[in-house]
């Protein structure tokens, strides 16, 4: 029995690996995969950015929203988060997320880093790194190599044992090696020539059959392929034409950081940009992010990244589509790849049209053929004739027409639905009702200068917490006699920090607390201080506090934080006119990390949580409440206004930071579409809180009982807190006679009323749009779509009013 089960384990191991093994090489057009050349449309969805439970469906989506592979980075410091021990449970099974992506049939982009940028924090390296003597970080330094080397060693094996390189018959057909180091090279001399050499040898030496990639590194030593990063990757030509044009992040949005607006990149700059690539030979293309999701715990680095990674990605943070951009790039997807062969095997040739903004690429193989017409003008359309035919060309649009006959897509042109989202309240309970507890962080052990050393030297911040918390105590004590030539009965602390904050307690009483508006200063705070008669020895509490490390730039690494001594940082207490008492070599001693953070009391079922007299605008102050999750299956949200800055946690899981009171600058300009972006135009969300909103996973939900923690740090009150769904609102859609016009609510709703419909050409923007509706039309609209969850309406000079019609625009609400 065992015998004839063991020969049948090993024919099926023979035939799954040999039947199913996949070549991928590539040439100097393409990725080939099994002998053919390929199109690769990608796009990046960073598994801890959402949960397990989440990747099925997002990955569905991608592929229905047109990709054939996704793209993720592996994060190292989720993965060893104390050096030489692994996690790989939760939503860092990156072995679940890929096995994910294969049983949908897409291929995958695994970028090994371990340097991986990302808006993560500290770049996805471990803090612990920093603590290493002689380090240096992405550079000649063997210290650095060994533990780089040890990492992706392990993850390269794991992959093995899961078979999952495409040449095992697994879904990863590319990987990358370091990431973007191309901008910092030039600062790290030779010893980063030497570096890159070297990590082009380590990811060779995995012998793993498979192309590898080096973004933004045109030092990029053969066979590594060199990629190109950007919001446009037209101009773009690799350092070898052996090897395809490829563009590993084309920025879809942007990422956000507190105190900034919410930026938005259009669909019709975004297709632009992709149909430009294609047009000029560009055949692997990845969006960054297609998911950007969520910064949980304290996962985002900056310093200063918010909570949400949005990204203004094609599906948005909680999982829904964000609309129109995931259905234009849907309908770019399809077209690019009925044009596969031709633009991947074709011959090339450009024809400069009406002038030199406006150009015709035509793509010729046996025969057929395939053609692009651009307008690279950010401002003015043209009438350009092209093979005896008269096209309008959008400024800043590309016209696609598969056989060069007719034009099917215009890139400016967006027929795709557009969705506008909208927050429901708790349909399970109403959140006024949220009964509070809470306990005050206990600091008697520090306002007394307990810790766990003492040195006596301030250190810079990251070396003593490496990384395990937010928070670190400087606590120190000075005797001043009546008769010392400094003394004053007031004096003035004054603490020059790198950053990010400060809280100062002096005698056991909080003094004074200061934040750095943007993380990129360091500050000095000066509080005044009263020398107390009976205290012989003055105690001074510094808690320094950090809002995400730095993640980007030559030497990130080295960026001190906290009251960083040596590195910039100073305690000094000042009396008696000037006189100052430098306390920088005090004795200082220390302690990691707030005391309810130790004891973990969000996760903590024993604690007693006072009930009354619930404090508001109490700095240190940890709240408690219980809710139901709201009834359905529409991602759930927490608003967070009334409280100031701190962490979040449900059911044991951190949601991440919340600084609510932190406002976006309060000028919106216009938003147009065309000419090159940049996150600052386009933004939303001007005057208001960088951040109110806080994605909660259904699936650490139950349907009762849930717990919420709330560390607030400045003084806040949780009394406003609310739970709620978001769901699709008010949909729209304007398509062009021959066209199909299609709305879709999400799907436990349906369309309720039709609030606008026309013919004729329209001005305004989904939910707002004006002008008269055509009765007998808003009629049949309504007929055709209300009490339905998606309705299709052809779009032909049947419609009532039809015959003088040339654009159908429709405004529903769900
Ligand atoms: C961090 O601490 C280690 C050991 O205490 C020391 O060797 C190293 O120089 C420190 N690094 C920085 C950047 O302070
Ligand atoms: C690499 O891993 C080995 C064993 O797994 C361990 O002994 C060694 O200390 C690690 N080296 C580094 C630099 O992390
Ligand atoms: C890779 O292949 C080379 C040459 O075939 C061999 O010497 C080396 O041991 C292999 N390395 C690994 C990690 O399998
Ligand atoms: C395009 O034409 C304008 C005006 O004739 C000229 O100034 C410009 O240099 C040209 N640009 C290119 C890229 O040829
Ligand atoms: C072009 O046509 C020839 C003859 O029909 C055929 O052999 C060849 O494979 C075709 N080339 C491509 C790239 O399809
Ligand atoms: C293009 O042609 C149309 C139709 O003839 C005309 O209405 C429009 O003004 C022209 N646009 C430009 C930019 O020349
Ligand atoms: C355009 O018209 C000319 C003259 O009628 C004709 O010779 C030519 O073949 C036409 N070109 C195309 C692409 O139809
Ligand atoms: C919420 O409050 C309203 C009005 O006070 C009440 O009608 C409703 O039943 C409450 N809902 C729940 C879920 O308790
Ligand atoms: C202390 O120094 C500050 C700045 O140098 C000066 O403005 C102030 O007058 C001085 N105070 C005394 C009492 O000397
Ligand atoms: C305080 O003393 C330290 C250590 O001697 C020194 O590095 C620092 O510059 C001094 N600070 C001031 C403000 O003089
Ligand atoms: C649209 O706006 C333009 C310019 O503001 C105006 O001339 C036109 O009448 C408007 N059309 C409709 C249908 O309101
Ligand atoms: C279409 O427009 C023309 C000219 O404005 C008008 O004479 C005709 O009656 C219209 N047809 C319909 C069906 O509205």
């Amino acid at each position: 029995m065992e015998y004839w089960r063991g020969i049948f384990v090993f024919i099926l191991l023979i035939f799954t690996s040999f039947s199913s093994a996949i070549k991928v090489s590539h040439d100097g057009r393409a990725i080939v995969i099994n002998g053919d050349r390929k199109l690769i449309l990608s796009g990046s969805i960073h598994y801890p950015r959402s949960t397990p439970e989440m990747w099925p469906a997002l990955i569905q989506n991608a592929k229905a929203g047109g990709l054939n592979a996704i793209e993720t980075y592996v994060f190292w410091d989720i993965h060893e988060p104390q050096r030489g021990q692994y996690d790989f449970n939760g939503n860092r099974d990156i072995i679940r997320f890929l096995k994910t992506i294969q049983d949908a049939g897409l291929y995958v982009v695994l970028r090994l880093g371990p340097y991986v940028c990302a808006e993560w924090n500290y770049g996805g390296l471990p803090v612990w790194l920093h603590q290493l003597p002689g380090i240096q970080i992405r550079t000649d330094n063997k210290i650095f190599k060994d533990a780089m080397s040890n990492f992706t060693s392990l993850i390269v094996n794991m992959v093995n044992k899961e078979n999952l390189w495409a040449p095992q018959g697994g879904p990863i057909i590319l990987a990358q090696i370091e990431n973007e180091y191309g901008n910092v090279i030039s600062s790290y001399g030779g010893a980063g020539k030497k570096y890159l050499q070297w990590t082009a040898q380590l990811a060779e030496s995995f012998n793993l059959s498979i192309p590898w990639i080096m973004c933004q590194e045109p030092d990029a030593p053969q066979p590594m392929i060199n990629t190109c990063n950007g919001f446009y990757c037209d101009e773009f030509t690799p350092n070898t034409n052996s090897v395809p044009k490829m563009w590993t992040e084309n920025w879809v949005g942007w990422f956000k950081s507190w105190g900034e607006k919410d930026p938005h990149r259009p669909a019709e700059d975004v297709a632009y940009a992709v149909a430009r690539f294609f047009q000029r030979s560009g055949t692997f293309q990845n969006y960054y992010m297609y998911h950007g999701g969520t910064n949980f715990g304290r996962s985002p680095g900056g310093p200063y990244v918010v909570t949400t990674y949005d990204y203004d990605a094609p599906i948005d943070e909680y999982g829904n589509r964000n609309l129109p951009k995931w259905g234009h790039l849907k309908q770019l997807h399809e077209l690019l790849y009925s044009m596969e062969r031709v633009l991947l095997y074709g011959d090339k040739a450009d024809h400069q049209l009406q002038n030199n903004k406006t150009w015709a690429t035509i793509y010729t193989l046996n025969g057929t053929s395939g053609c692009f017409l651009s307008n690279t003008d950010g401002y003015k359309d043209y009438n350009v004739s092209f093979q005896n035919n008269t096209y309008h060309l959008p400024a800043w649009s590309v016209s696609i027409l598969p056989t060069c006959k007719q034009v099917v897509y215009n890139t400016a042109k967006v027929t795709a639905q557009t969705s506008l989202m909208v927050k429901k309240p708790n349909t399970a309970e109403n959140d006024t009702d949220l009964v509070w507890l809470w306990l005050p962080e206990d600091i008697d052990d520090t306002i007394r200068g307990e810790g766990t050393f003492t040195v006596s030297q301030l250190l810079e911040q990251n070396n003593v917490t490496g990384g395990n918390s937010d928070y670190l105590w400087y606590m120190t004590s000075v005797s001043i006699s009546k008769h010392d030539p400094i003394y004053s009965k007031q004096m003035i602390l004054r603490v020059h920090t790198m950053g990010h904050g400060l809280h100062v307690f002096f005698n056991g009483n909080h003094v004074g607390s200061s934040y750095s508006s943007d993380g990129k200063q360091d500050f000095v705070l000066e509080v005044p201080v009263k020398i107390s008669h009976h205290h012989r020895t003055n105690n001074i509490a510094l808690l320094g506090s950090t809002v995400g490390l730095k993640n980007y730039g030559p030497f990130f690494d080295t960026i001190p934080t906290g009251i960083a001594g040596g590195a910039g940082g100073s305690v000094e207490l000042i009396g008696n006119g000037n006189l100052t008492m430098n306390l920088s070599t005090n004795p200082w001693t220390y302690k990691v990390g707030l005391n309810g953070e130790i004891n973990q009391i969000w996760a903590e079922d024993d604690i007693e949580w006072q009930y009354e007299s619930i404090p508001i605008r109490s700095p240190l102050t940890w709240y408690k409440t219980t809710f139901s999750a709201p009834l359905g299956n529409n991602p759930v949200v927490v608003n967070l206004q009334g409280l100031q800055k701190g962490e979040a946690w449900v059911n044991g899981h951190s949601i991440g930071r919340f600084w609510p009171t932190i406002l976006a600058p309060s000028d919106c300009g216009p938003c147009w579409y065309g000419g090159p972006y940049d996150p600052k135009k386009c933004a939303t969300g001007c005057g208001l809180p960088t951040q109110n909103w806080y994605h909660v996973p259904r699936s650490i939900l139950k349907s009762d009982n849930n717990s919420l923690v709330l560390l607030e740090e400045m003084g806040g009150s949780p009394f406003s807190v609310n739970f709620q769904t978001v769901t699709v609102g008010t949909v729209c859609a304007g398509v062009p006679m021959g066209d199909v016009l299609e709305l879709e609510c999400s799907s436990d709703s349906s369309i309720s009323s039709i609030e606008f419909a026309s013919l004729k050409p329209t001005n305004g923007t989904c939910g707002s749009y004006v002008g008269p509706s055509d009765g007998a039309l808003l009629n049949y609209v309504q007929q055709a779509c209300v009490g339905q969850t998606r309705c299709s309406i052809p779009v032909t000079p049947n419609l009532p009013g039809g015959q003088n019609g040339t654009i159908l625009t429709v405004q529903a609400v769900c």
